[in-house]
């Protein structure tokens, strides 16, 4: 009798934590939505790997910032962006849209190197955003797996438009 309660009480605590993981699940799930890698690649029609040179525009109510990058590579859209918003000889650009609450991983820090999935801004957004491209949807760390898999996303549609220019480095 004795080893069977104890049985069913680790049973119940099992459960109960399995309950309690899967409430996390949807609550983190409700309040960050994320679509998969091709949807994003889809979305942003430019993506580029940058490290964050400078933070300006902190904006102290909606915690909302802009961040000058120095771009690395672009891995898409490089003929999206327009010459003009090209900074410091054209290697560097504005990028707006940190700390969007719509964006899970939407904040960085001076240093940081990163792949921006990335819009130009839109008129509406106002003169503050005019010239800067903004955060559509997380930033992702650079590793070798997450370059492949953003460029096999990229490549199957350059394959379908019959596109070429491979890269390489980061
Ligand atoms: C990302 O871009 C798409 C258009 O491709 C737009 O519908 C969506 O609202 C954008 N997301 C964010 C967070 O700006
Ligand atoms: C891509 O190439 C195929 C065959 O080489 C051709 O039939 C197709 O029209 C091309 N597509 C575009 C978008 O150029």
């Amino acid at each position: 009798m004795g080893p069977q309660r104890t049985l069913g009480a680790g049973r119940t605590a099992l459960l109960l934590a399995g309950l309690l993981l899967v409430a996390l699940g949807h609550r983190s799930a409700a309040s960050c939505p994320e679509t998969d890698l091709e949807n994003r690649e889809e979305e942003a029609k430019i993506v580029l790997t940058g490290t964050v040179d400078e933070i300006i525009n902190m904006d102290p109510v909606h915690n909302t910032y802009s961040c000058k990058v120095r771009v690395w590579r672009y891995l898409k859209g490089k003929s999206d962006v327009n010459r003009e918003i090209l900074l410091d000889g054209g290697n560097k650009l504005m990028i707006g849209g940190f700390g969007n609450p719509g964006i899970c991983d939407n904040r960085v820090a001076t240093g940081d190197t990163r792949i921006f999935f990335l819009n130009p801004a839109l008129e509406a957004m106002g003169p503050e955003h005019k010239n800067e491209l903004m955060l559509n949807s997380s930033l992702m760390r650079i590793t070798l797996r997450n370059l492949e898999d953003v460029e096999h996303c990229v490549e199957g549609k350059r394959l379908a438009g019959n596109e070429t220019g491979p890269t390489t480095g980061f």
